[in-house]
């Protein structure tokens, strides 16, 4: 387990979401001075070794944050002892990640807008079959996940109140 929190994102081709997730993870987490790692990953395998969407590369670019780098991998049973938080992005991805959870899994699994308050449980829909307006909600969804997952970490590691 690494000494710094560890957070792989998880939707379903790792060319949406999750890449978006991290982008905008490592963009909260660098505002916050929090030292983080950051990675993401798809349940499913079909977009293996490609970058992220035209789509999703444009809307993190008109944000300042560039993903263009990101390479699409399957979520792996090593992934459950590298990373100390994995995150989903919605429930189908997270109950495919319970399949896949090894037994002595070190991980905490969740839903990223479970980390928003008043929004638990709540998914960020794939915006893969849509149009240009569900990457803009998408990208609503991920920054107020991304930013208080970062908050979250960032009191955790923080020393306790006097
Ligand atoms: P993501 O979006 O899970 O947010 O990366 C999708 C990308 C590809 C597919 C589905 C969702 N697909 O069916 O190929």
């Amino acid at each position: 387990m690494p000494d710094r929190p560890a957070v792989l994102f998880v939707c379903l081709g790792n060319i949406c979401r999750s890449p978006l997730a991290e982008g905008a993870f490592r963009a909260a987490a660098a505002a916050l001075g929090l030292q983080v790692e950051a990675d993401s990953a798809g349940t499913g395998d079909w977009h293996e070794g490609e970058p992220p969407d035209a789509r999703a590369r444009a809307i993190a670019r008109r944000n300042g944050i560039d993903i263009a780098a990101c390479r699409a991998r399957q979520v792996t049973p090593e992934d459950f002892h590298r990373f100390s938080h994995i995150v989903a992005l919605d429930d189908s991805n997270l109950a495919a990640l319970r399949r896949l959870q090894p037994r002595d899994s070190t991980a905490r699994l969740s839903l990223l807008l479970d980390h928003v308050e008043g929004r638990e449980g709540q998914p960020v829909a794939d915006p893969y079959f849509g149009g240009a307006e569900g990457f803009e909600k998408t990208w609503a969804d991920v920054t107020a996940g991304a930013a208080a997952l970062a908050r979250r970490l960032a009191a955790e590691g923080a020393p306790p109140p006097r």
